[in-house]
């Protein structure tokens, strides 16, 4: 494994998913060297993790301008993504921005143009759909490109959460000035297509997708909220909604690489309020050869389905698991990694990229898959809109 502590990072945005950045560069043995917020929580961050370089006011180009960070790691809300991507490619910094992308494809098409004209010799980017590094997720798209399953017929799948599941939850997702017109589909059914088509090794062409918003208002409090917060309800006035609280979509996807998942069918149901699911990403895919199925709420095990033979309960880190996944899990059988463990492997493989002059394999999502998300969540809300299939 190589060494990753000459590389130094710097993170923007100190909420929930900031700190999940910080502690898996630790684990990592990345230098993390400047931390941007607000003035308070930069400084309560930055000291809590031992970061020098404490940048307040959310004076990102200040941090930027640091000679001592190479990497920045952009966890700021969904609006100021591809501003804030465009101004670190432009001083040279590598990116790993949170997902999505941007909120529209105008924009992510300026991070995609930003990353080209870097070239070969330019920052390396990547998107943090940070699924792919789940050990079954690599092992599921390894048996899908070796034929494993035979030719896969279709998928299907759900990302449900509870989180938003009351009208006095309140986070600045459900704004869609601040996160984006879809909500639930842009947040997280994203990540369902993105490792569905890692798992493929093919992308959507078309959709057709019909999204909902139950509370058509909700309450909110004045002022920020951290994610998964709670607020007092006697605090709250008010809002509007728009944008949705849960959606069905049907996908087309075009030619895989590999000749084994060409125009697969997909369907998946995405909510933030389904009672009872936390954070649960599952999917199975199906080929005439067999199936296999996952939820990241069980991320250490998939389910090998078989027709003519007794299905299999394969576990990470035991035979039959381990030989597609190598680099990309630490620990032995029985002793469970997840989400924190993904965000891990996911910047080990961007930042042995970076280590090694981009020679290694790019299995993270760059601009241009980042960018494709956009084009599919455009394509899903004028597919609700004219209620047909939509090509991208
Ligand atoms: N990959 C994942 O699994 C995952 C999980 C959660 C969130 N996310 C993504 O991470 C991003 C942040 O989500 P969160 O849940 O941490 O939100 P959050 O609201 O908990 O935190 C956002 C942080 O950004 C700060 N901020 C606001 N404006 C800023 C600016 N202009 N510059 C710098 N910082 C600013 C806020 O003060 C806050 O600290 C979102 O894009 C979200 O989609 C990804």
């Amino acid at each position: 494994m190589t060494p990753l502590h000459h590389l130094r990072a710097g993170i923007i945005g100190t909420g929930f998913i900031g700190p999940v950045h910080i502690e898996a560069l630790k684990r990592l043995g990345v230098t993390v060297n400047g931390i941007c917020g607000s003035t308070k929580s930069a400084r309560q961050v930055g000291n809590q993790w031992g970061i020098p370089e404490i940048y307040g006011d959310y004076d990102h180009e200040a941090m930027y301008a640091s000679p001592n960070i190479d990497v920045v790691h952009i966890t700021s809300p969904n609006k100021v993504h591809v501003e804030q991507c465009l101004q670190a490619l432009e001083m040279g910094k590598h990116v790993i921005c949170e997902k999505p992308l941007g909120m529209t494809t105008k924009d992510t098409q300026l991070v995609v143009d930003a990353v080209r004209k870097g070239g070969k010799k330019g920052p390396v980017f990547a998107v943090n759909y940070m699924c792919r590094f789940f050990p079954a997720i690599l092992q599921m798209r390894a048996m899908v490109a070796r034929g494993d399953l035979g030719k896969i017929i279709h998928v299907q799948g759900h990302f449900f959460q509870d989180w938003l599941l009351h009208e006095t939850d309140y986070n600045w997702r459900i704004l869609a000035s601040e996160g984006g017109k879809l909500r639930a589909v842009g947040d997280v059914g994203t990540h369902w297509i993105d490792a569905v088509s890692f798992v493929l090794g093919a992308k959507a062409q078309s959709v057709f997708a019909h999204v909902e918003t139950f509370y058509k208002t909700r309450k909110r409090p004045k002022g920020e909220v951290k994610t998964f917060a709670k607020v007092d309800p006697k605090k709250m006035v008010d809002y509007k909604v728009d944008t949705e609280d849960f959606g069905s979509v049907l996908l087309k996807f075009g030619k895989a690489k590999h000749g084994f998942a060409d125009g697969v069918h997909a369907n998946a149901s995405i909510s933030q309020v389904a009672a009872g699911w936390k954070c649960s990403l599952s999917f199975g895919i199906y080929g005439t050869k067999g199936s296999v199925r996952w939820d990241l709420q069980q991320p250490n095990e998939i389910t090998l389905g078989r027709r003519d033979e007794p299905n299999q309960i394969l576990q990470r880190g035991t035979p039959g698991f381990l030989e597609d996944v190598a680099n990309y899990t630490d620990y032995p059988p029985g002793h469970a990694e997840g989400f924190s463990d993904a965000h891990k492997m996911h910047y080990r493989a961007v930042y042995e990229h970076i280590a090694s002059g981009k020679q290694t394999p790019v299995l993270f999502a760059t601009a241009e898959d980042g960018h494709h998300e956009i084009k599919l969540c455009e394509a899903m809300l004028e597919s609700t809109e004219k209620g047909a299939w939509v090509r991208v």
